[in-house]
């Protein structure tokens, strides 16, 4: 912090504005600790425009947490398509199945219960807390710790945990007893709709500007301060995208652990291939390339993923045969309907959906 001194008392000014200024998101208008656990884990790492309305879909599908519990993992997925990182699905429905044994449904009313629930970290047991229950607790995101840079002028780097703890303090130090769902809600909010990231924040409508440490000292622009994460590895993806003459596609089960499991993909190889290579695997697998009707390629692709970056290649190409092991041929209309291909392939998506 530079100075000695503080912002001051935030409280006040921020929930008036937030009073005024929040949005009509669906949770806000029925904050059972399910909506709030549900939109929460949806908003990590996707936008609020963004989950809108896979939350609809998700709600008027699985309205409950038994609901959740019971659902079947193919429909699951088909539900969180879009959304990406699908691991968030699947813990979602971990934690409601031990909900439903442990705690007869009911999403305990705790901080510390609630962070033992699988997929449920720091922020969203906060979130759940003071959202959906009314409990002193923080729900520190990215956009709060971005606030608090610039109220703070504080060049510290967020990326570091001790300076998330610290940040994490002062919030508490702010948050109001009575008012803790509210007040966090409302500093996600302003960091959402004023306290816009990079040069863009909108200092002349937030209701703390009178009070931010960084616009007294013009430093707005250049906080908050974040390490740089480690570069990604490159991992270079052959697909083959292949269909039998009756037009079904061919889909391969990814495996139950790590990237994607248990989604749908082209016949994928994780290794750069030349045709001449792809198609001995293909045979490999028992399936016949159509020597009639000569391999097409793939529009080059590429997916970004927390530590990997696929560079994606490949063919189409017809070919007969059984299905290998962990795969199905998939009729169009199927491939579509009923298995969940993550975002990582949209651009074969209507190759692979035949739309
Ligand atoms: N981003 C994540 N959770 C949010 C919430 N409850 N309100 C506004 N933005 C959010």
């Amino acid at each position: 912090m530079s100075g000695g001194q503080g912002p001051g008392p935030i409280a006040p000014a921020l929930l008036a504005w937030f009073s005024q200024n929040a949005r009509a998101l669906p949770f806000r208008q029925d904050p059972t600790p399910y909506h709030i656990w549900v939109s929460e884990i949806m908003l990590q790492q996707t936008r609020v425009a963004a989950a809108l309305e896979h939350y609809r879909r998700f709600m008027a599908a699985l309205p409950d947490v038994e609901a959740l519990a019971a659902c079947g993992e193919e429909e699951l997925f088909k539900l969180w398509e879009g959304l990406g990182y699908y691991s968030r699905a699947r813990n979602l429905q971990k934690a409601a199945k031990l909900v439903c044994q442990r705690y007869g449904g009911r999403l305990p009313a705790s901080y510390e219960e609630l962070k033992k629930l699988p997929g449920v970290g720091d922020y969203t047991a906060g979130a759940i807390a003071s959202i959906a229950f009314g409990l002193p607790a923080p729900a520190v995101d990215g956009n709060v710790l971005r606030v608090f840079a610039r109220l703070y002028n504080d060049r510290a780097d967020i990326a570091d945990p001790a300076t998330r703890r610290r940040f994490t303090r002062r919030v508490m130090d702010q948050q109001p007893k009575d008012m803790p769902g509210p007040f966090n809600e409302a500093l996600m909010e302003l960091g959402a709709l004023v306290c816009l990231p990079g040069a863009s924040p909108a200092c002349e409508a937030c209701p703390l500007a009178g009070q931010c440490l960084a616009k007294a000292a013009g430093a707005q622009r250049e906080l908050p301060v974040k390490a740089p994460p480690k570069a990604r590895r490159v991992q270079p993806v052959t697909a083959l995208v292949v269909r039998n003459p009756r037009g079904d596609c061919l889909l391969q089960r990814r495996p139950d652990k790590g990237l994607l499991a248990g989604l749908w993909q082209p016949l994928l190889f994780e290794e750069e291939l030349t045709l001449a290579r792809a198609l001995e695997r293909l045979e490999a697998l028992g399936l016949r390339p159509d020597k009639a009707a000569p391999p097409r390629p793939l529009p080059a692709a590429k997916h970004i993923f927390t530590h990997v970056e696929w560079r994606m290649s490949g063919w189409q190409l017809t070919a007969a045969g059984d299905a290998p092991a962990g795969c199905v041929w998939a009729p169009p209309e199927q491939a579509a309907g009923r298995y969940a291909l993550p975002g990582a392939f949209k651009a074969w998506r209507a190759l692979l959906t035949g739309g």
